[in-house]
């Protein structure tokens, strides 16, 4: 029995959900019992994470369908709600293109499970024994349905006995490194030190980060990522300090339609979550605030990116689109 329940399920024509927001203070669910509902919880972050985005928006359409509704339109009202993951797109159109939404978005479940079992069994070889890893943001069970990519590779590492250790960056505006990330690595028994983003580069200085792993929210067939805002900064700090940067993600979230990072839409969050904390303003009132949730790290800071079909090194253009391609021949129809 796994020490995380599980992010979304659809149970008796809803979807049940983890309410992010409200860890780790307390793990309460909601069920989202309408596009409508669905819509504002991925909006307002109570579901949030490439992968997890990816399920919650075929069970999008699964509701639509299961109420009757126009199924184009829904999808649509769902895909605006987030535009960087790519994976939303990904899952709404594949529910869209299924004759039982429903079943498809069940399978979707297990199948982004076992994905990110395959590719954290991939990536674990890269970490060092005794590894200090930092991470940023939450790549764990929480952004998927389960298990973790970039969480995912370090959980591999730890089950198989080659003891990593985790700094966990806050992860400004919405804490989703020191609220979620550090609760999973609680519940999983794998040791974690939270620290404030800006302490990243000192660390690195003195010697105690051994690598970066970090998860995607969209990547471009040149292997350039977008991931949440401070990912790049990691990047380069890594580049200086001569420090192994990766990026672990499912195939679902490689875009071989989109050719650079410069044109993966970032998308821009409301100031609220950058001007308050809590209840406490802490930005003067009348001074414009910027909040973009995601960046773009350039392919050429990338050392791998690991994926359920394997590990791929620069260049990447060649070789994601190798990965795609073994990945259609590999889910094609058996025949004899
Ligand atoms: O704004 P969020 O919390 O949805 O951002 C999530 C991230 O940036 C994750 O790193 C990314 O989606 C990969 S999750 C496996």
């Amino acid at each position: 029995m796994d020490r995380i329940p599980p992010t979304l399920e659809w149970r008796d024509g809803v979807v049940r959900l983890i309410d992010q927001r409200r860890l780790p203070a307390e793990l309460v669910f909601i069920d989202a019992a309408t596009v409508e509902d669905l819509c504002q919880a991925i909006s307002g972050l109570a579901v949030r994470g490439a992968p997890a985005l990816g399920v919650a928006g075929a069970m999008g359409v699964a509701l639509a369908v299961s109420l009757g509704q126009e199924v184009l339109a829904a999808g649509a009202q769902i895909v605006a709600t987030r535009p960087t993951a790519v994976n939303l797109k990904w899952g709404v159109e594949r529910a869209l293109a299924s004759p039982d939404p429903i079943a498809e978005a069940q399978a979707m479940v297990a199948e982004d499970i076992s994905c990110n079992r395959r590719l954290g069994a991939l990536g674990a070889g890269l970490l060092p024994e005794d590894g200090r890893i930092l991470t940023h943001c939450n790549a764990g069970s929480l952004a998927c349905a389960g298990y973790g990519t970039a969480i995912g590779v370090i959980r591999a590492a730890h089950e198989a006995g080659r003891r990593p250790s985790v700094w966990v960056d806050e992860t400004r505006p919405v804490l989703q490194g020191s609220r979620l990330t550090a609760w999973e690595l609680g519940r999983l028994g794998i040791p974690a030190t939270v620290v404030a983003d800006s302490a990243a580069g000192s660390l690195m200085a003195r010697g105690e980060v051994d690598a970066v792993i970090v998860g995607a929210d969209h990547i471009a067939a040149n292997g350039d990522v977008a991931n949440k805002v401070g990912t790049y900064s990691l990047a380069v700090l890594c580049r200086h300090h001569r420090i192994p940067f990766y990026v672990a993600a499912p195939m679902s979230t490689v875009d071989l339609d989109c050719p650079a990072g410069s044109s993966i839409p970032v998308e821009q969050r409301p100031a609220d979550e950058v001007s308050l904390s809590g209840d406490r303003r802490v930005v003067p009132d009348g001074i414009p605030v910027s909040n973009p949730a995601f960046d773009v790290t350039p392919a050429r800071l990338v050392s791998a990116i690991i994926t359920e079909e394997g590990v791929v090194r620069s260049p990447y253009k060649r070789a994601l689109a190798r990965l795609a391609k073994g990945r259609q021949t590999s889910s094609a129809p058996q025949h004899g």
